[in-house]
């Protein structure tokens, strides 16, 4: 019965197109923008070190959970709460992750369009000849500063977005990821093997790999856990919807290990570029702010021959990236309004994406030389509040729930189909009810103490 109910529904055509278009989902300005930001802000190998253990010890937990949910109640996050524990209010996790999916899209769509806006840069020829540090920081302040320019970038991107969210699952989602991701990924260990070798970089991969113990404290813990799951699109249900589409017969430990793996990789290799070319063009480890990434990337571009189309290629490529993020990110809402409220894909699809855009407007405009919201950090704080605590926090509810209120031995059940083994089970138990749900509530309850 469940496979008739899942070609209802829309399956992924394999086991590698659901690997691919999860990974697309997990793979995007996270790994690339985010995490060498969060690096380089929190004291850098130390941060990365911790970032692994989460990674490793909770993301993954989290990534099998959300992801049995999914696929034993072949719904949307609102639907699968509902299914499972009807008219309770477990049911917030679900309307949770609706909401942060909403806001996390708004100023995602802002830096993807920065993206998009970084192609046509690079192809117009703003980063030939010698490029150096003070060359890209003025370009990224010039870029940010026109409000028309990246006002019709998050157009784009959100515009792109629902379009191709409204179109539905297989034509939508799969299409793009099949090619393109590893595209990426062969040009991102291109472009790290050349950061290596460029004089000075040791500094910068002491900076990205010796770890400074004195750096530790609770902001690194809990930014690590944030992007964790930030990284690995977690805490929010998107993965229980991508789950929902999971055949019976897959094998959900080893597709959660291997979306994990590939974000995982993406990551560090985006940090082995960034922070050796910091180093080579003279710069301290923390510099620049959300704009380190468009300021490094262009200097490591122009020490490669071929560099104009590799960076056309390169920036292409990222935003493709993100743009496989916010599909994920716009799916979510959209599953909800389309299963639990009856509506029209299209119209799912237009509403949202037309309330995130204008969600997205402050942050689009909060950056120097912008005056109206520029003090606010409009996307720092939307960045900090759905990027880290919400996700955190729907994380902890999904454990709990599952590990508690479904029932640890069920989504067992669930899991077994498709891997009747089950090596990990006691590691992801324990994780499951104690590790994931404890960590995260005493960096919760920290949090005032670090934030304050
Ligand atoms: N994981 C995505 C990235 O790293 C962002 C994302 C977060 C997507 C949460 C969906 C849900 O770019």
């Amino acid at each position: 019965m469940a496979s008739q109910e899942t070609i209802k529904r829309g399956t992924w055509g394999s086991k590698i197109a659901f690997i691919l278009a999860a990974a697309g989902s997990a793979i995007g300005l996270g790994n690339i923008w985010r995490f060498p930001t969060m690096v380089s802000q929190n004291g850098g190998a130390v941060f990365v070190l911790v970032y692994i253990l989460a990674v490793v010890l909770i993301g993954f937990t989290v990534m099998l959970t959300e992801l049995t949910l999914g696929r034993h109640t072949q719904k949307n996050p609102v639907g699968a709460i509902g299914y499972i524990k009807p008219r309770t209010p477990w049911k917030i996790i679900g309307y949770l992750g609706v909401i942060t999916g909403v806001c996390i899209l708004s100023f995602y769509s802002v830096v993807a369009g920065w993206a998009v806006g970084y192609m046509v840069k690079t192809a117009t020829g703003a980063f030939r000849g010698e490029v150096t540090s003070q060359l890209t920081d003025k370009i990224f302040t010039e870029f940010t500063s026109n409000p028309l320019q990246v006002l019709v970038l998050l157009f784009i991107i959100i515009g792109l977005t629902a379009f191709i969210i409204s179109k539905g699952v297989k034509g939508g989602i799969e299409r793009w990821t099949k090619v393109l991701m590893p595209l990426l990924f062969v040009l991102i260990i291109f472009l790290a093997i050349k950061a290596l070798t460029l004089p000075g970089a040791e500094k910068g991969i002491a900076f990205y790999l010796k770890p400074d113990f004195s750096k530790l404290n609770g902001t690194v813990i809990l930014f690590a856990l944030g992007q964790a799951f930030f990284s690995l699109s977690l805490g929010m249900g998107t993965m229980i919807t991508y789950g929902s589409y999971i055949s019976k017969s897959d094998n959900l430990v080893s597709s959660a290990g291997w979306v994990t793996f590939s974000d995982t990789i993406i990551a560090l290799l985006a940090g082995l570029i960034i922070f050796p070319t910091l180093a080579f063009s003279g710069q301290p480890g923390n510099i620049g702010g959300f704009g380190l990434v468009f300021k490094i990337f262009p200097i490591i571009l122009s020490q490669i021959p071929g560099g104009y189309i590799f960076g056309i290629l390169f920036f292409a490529l990222l935003s493709v990236a993100a743009l496989t993020s916010t599909i994920s990110l716009l799916e979510v809402p959209v599953a909800y309004l389309v299963d639990e409220r009856n509506w029209s894909r299209k119209k799912a699809a237009l509403a949202v994406g037309l309330f995130s855009f204008v969600l997205g407007i402050p942050s689009a405009l909060s950056f120097e030389g912008m005056k109206i919201f520029t003090k606010m950090d409009f996307l720092g704080k939307l960045n900090f509040i759905f990027g880290n605590i919400s996700l955190a926090v729907g994380a902890l509810l999904i454990c709990v729930f599952v590990g508690y209120v479904w029932g640890a031995k069920k989504a067992i059940q669930e899991i077994f189909s498709g891997n009747p083994k089950f090596k990990l089970r006691p590691l992801w138990v324990f994780s499951l009810k104690f590790l994931s749900p404890i960590a995260v509530i005493f960096i919760l309850i920290f949090i005032k103490k670090i934030t304050g």
